[in-house]
């Protein structure tokens, strides 16, 4: 059902463009199952779109606890996914039970090994997909989320900015981070991305390096389009600066798990509760063990039971630990039925984050987010 569509490098994408450049093939969904009834409607709200974007498997995980961390908030807005044509059928289905688009992109990669190698991320060259989000011009305003965001509140706000709106990147201020980023789609602004991308490559190997270079007064023009840190708040900032978490944590609205290691990495004991194999180092990379065992509750109440259904009897990778020795010796995987994911308002996230509960790490106190809950 899905035509496979080789990887192109931006100058092989470029020659094929613009006039052979077919904007991605749409594959409309029926109505989620999992879609939350929209408070009320208008005709502005639906012409406007979250997206995301997944070439893997794996990071189809993460766009799906994104997508359902959105409907978890109520947004009134469309759910758009991009993929690759090696995210699998089985995936793509189970996509589609959240996201109401589900859209098939040629996978575009700047091979740039010299650049992604300065950032330690020789994975990296694929982000360059990001650019096709542009296409989309069946809608009027979108936002850009990584597939390893997910939202802890409504943010359906977001929209009232403009192109191109996004938070600091942690690592150089001055540049804004585009695992988040407000943008109008136009068929006329992809195409000069991507000549911009043939002409001048990427300083960072990846879309973020092209996107700073391409929307170059981001810095200095317009506040009211840097957004503030707390939209995207990146694992990196956490140990990096831990008073200014501490102050400003409570109010974080996106929780961006940005580095190489990323929370489908990690397995699950549904039985306990437990992230598996996270440490107690506390350094700049580091997931904050409360935003990642929120993710694995996401992951293992609203995602997997999906991933199940699509899979049927085929084997996949669930990322939950099995265990149990039955009587007769077998090994049998644990049990589907996930822990109840913790319910607790702003408000009283905030009240338990002042009240000082923390988690001893070494010699340093860490606010926690989840203070008081049971997740047996
Ligand atoms: N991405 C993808 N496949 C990959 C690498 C990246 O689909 O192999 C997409 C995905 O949406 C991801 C985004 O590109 O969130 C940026 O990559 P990543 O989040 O790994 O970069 P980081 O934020 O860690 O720098
Ligand atoms: C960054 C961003 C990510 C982007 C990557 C490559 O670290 O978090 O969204 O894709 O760099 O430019
Ligand atoms: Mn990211």
């Amino acid at each position: 059902m899905l035509a496979l569509i080789p990887a192109l490098n931006c100058s092989q994408l470029w020659s094929l463009c613009p006039s052979q450049c077919k904007p991605p093939r749409i594959i409309r969904t029926r109505t989620p199952v999992v879609r939350l009834e929209a408070p009320h409607h208008c005709s502005t709200m639906s012409e406007e779109a979250f997206v995301t974007l997944a070439t893997s498997d794996s990071y189809a995980k993460g766009a799906m606890v994104l997508g359902q961390s959105l409907r978890n908030h109520n947004t009134t807005r469309k759910l758009v996914a991009l993929v690759g044509a090696h995210v699998t059928e089985c995936c793509i289905e189970a996509m589609k039970s959240i996201f109401d688009e589900v859209s098939l992109v040629n996978v575009m990669d700047s091979e740039d090994t010299a650049n992604l190698a300065l950032m330690k991320r020789p994975d990296l060259g694929v982000t360059l997909t990001k650019l096709h989000c542009w296409t989309l011009t069946q809608y009027s305003k979108c936002v850009f989320m990584d597939a390893d965001t997910m939202v802890l509140s409504n943010i359906d706000e977001l929209f009232e900015r403009g192109e191109l709106s996004a938070a600091p990147d942690p690592g150089w201020p001055d540049c804004f981070n585009s695992g988040v980023f407000v943008f109008r789609p136009s068929n006329e602004t992809h195409e000069k991305l991507l000549a911009f991308c043939s002409e001048n490559g990427s300083f960072d190997g990846g879309d973020q390096g092209i996107l700073n270079s391409f929307f170059n007064t981001w810095a200095t023009a317009d506040i009211s389009k840097h957004l503030p840190f707390i939209y995207n708040l990146s694992s990196i900032a956490i140990y990096s600066y831990l008073p200014a978490f501490k102050h400003y944590g409570h109010n974080a609205k996106v929780v961006h798990f940005l580095g190489q290691v990323k929370p489908w990495n990690y397995s699950y004991d549904q039985q306990k509760g437990e992230v598996k194999g996270h440490s107690v180092a506390q350094q700049p990379g580091h997931l904050h063990p409360d935003y990642l065992l929120l993710w694995w509750q996401l992951y293992a109440k609203a995602v997997a039971p999906l991933l199940q259904t699509a899979y049927g009897d085929a084997p996949f990778i669930s990322g939950f630990v099995e265990h149990k020795e039955h009587e007769d010796g077998a090994h049998q995987a644990s049990p589907v039925s996930p822990p109840e994911p913790i319910k607790i308002s702003s408000e009283e996230r905030k009240k338990r984050w002042e009240a000082g509960r923390s988690t001893t790490w070494g010699t340093t106190h860490l606010p926690t987010l989840n203070a008081n809950s049971t997740h047996s």
